[in-house]
């Protein structure tokens, strides 16, 4: 009896301990104005200790609690960078300097990058928020970023990839506006061949965000070159904590095994996406 109220003691403790975070900053990313970044004040790092690809539960009281990954974090900020897809993104994106919202986590597994050298990283649209940070915070390994956006107008952080010394940036658009004309994927497979063909190495991991279509076709791609692959699942999430099931992906659970996902697990995974 004594161990049961423990339990859920426990999980009533987690579940509600949110921690209220202040908006500090707040940019517009891209030419659209579609994709902001807001800056939170507290020490999020120090309190949080986040890592790349693991998400926070950003809550807005009276309109919904929902999923987002960090796109920069130091001792004493984090910045968020929100996609103005529906209801809960456009309110976050038009809150203002100083106003607050509530803040659960971090949650679930990050990107883990350890003897890998070098990197190839596959970002679709704003899939690119968790993955912008990786090249700043490994700054021994070389990164090989392709980029993908539906415009050259949704592009954003390319120019914050550039400033990294150890970082090649390839962009596509589906129209052509700029670089490679049509999907991320298509420019990856070629960034790949390219480099088998000129220096008969390949990459030694592809870490990938983006939508379900992409990763599935970044998955194949994986196969087909045999490189390891790290991914992070979109999936849609309540509680974050692994209670309430509804980003079940099989025997995973997203907010608590991902959204980061890796080698064997992938294959797994894949089946429900
Ligand atoms: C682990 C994780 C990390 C995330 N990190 C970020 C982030 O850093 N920045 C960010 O902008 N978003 C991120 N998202 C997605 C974000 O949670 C959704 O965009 C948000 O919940 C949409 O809420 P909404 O009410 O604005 O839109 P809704 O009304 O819920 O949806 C509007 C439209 O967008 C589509 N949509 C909704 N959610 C998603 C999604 N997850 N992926 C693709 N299309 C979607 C819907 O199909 C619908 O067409 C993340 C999601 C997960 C699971
Ligand atoms: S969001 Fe509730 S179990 Fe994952």
């Amino acid at each position: 009896m004594f161990s049961l109220c423990y339990c859920v003691g426990i999980i009533l403790i987690l579940f509600f301990i949110e921690m209220f975070a202040k908006i500090i900053a707040k940019r517009t990313e891209n030419e659209n104005r579609t994709i902001a970044t807001l800056k939170f004040d507290n020490g999020f790092n120090q309190e949080l200790n986040v890592q790349p690809g693991q998400c926070l539960m950003i809550w807005i009281p009276g309109i919904n609690e929902k999923p987002f990954s960090v796109s920069k974090i130091s001792d004493d900020h984090c910045e968020v960078t929100i996609a103005k897809v529906g209801n809960f993104t456009e309110n976050l994106i038009n809150k203002g300097i100083n106003d607050n919202v509530g803040i659960r986590g971090p949650f679930g597994r990050g990107f883990k990058i350890t003897k890998e050298k070098e990197i190839l990283i596959v970002a679709g649209g704003v899939g690119l928020a968790p993955l912008a940070q990786l090249p700043e915070m490994n700054k021994d390994k070389n990164f090989t970023c392709a980029v993908g956006a539906k415009t050259k107008k949704d592009l954003f952080f390319i120019e914050r990839l550039k400033t990294n010394k150890n970082t090649s940036v390839f962009i596509s658009t589906d129209d052509g506006s700029d670089g490679f004309k049509g999907f991320v994927t298509g420019l990856a497979e070629d960034i790949i061949k390219d480099r088998i063909s000129s220096t008969n190495h390949k990459f030694d991991l592809i870490i990938a965000c983006g939508r379900k279509e992409m990763l599935k076709e970044v998955y194949k791609i994986s196969k087909k070159y045999n490189i390891c692959l790290q991914i992070s699942a979109d999936a849609f999430m309540k509680c974050g904590i692994g209670i309430c099931g509804s980003c079940a992906a099989g025997k995973f659970l997203v907010c608590k095994d991902g959204p980061v996902f890796m080698n064997e697990d992938i294959d797994y995974v894949m089946n429900f996406m």
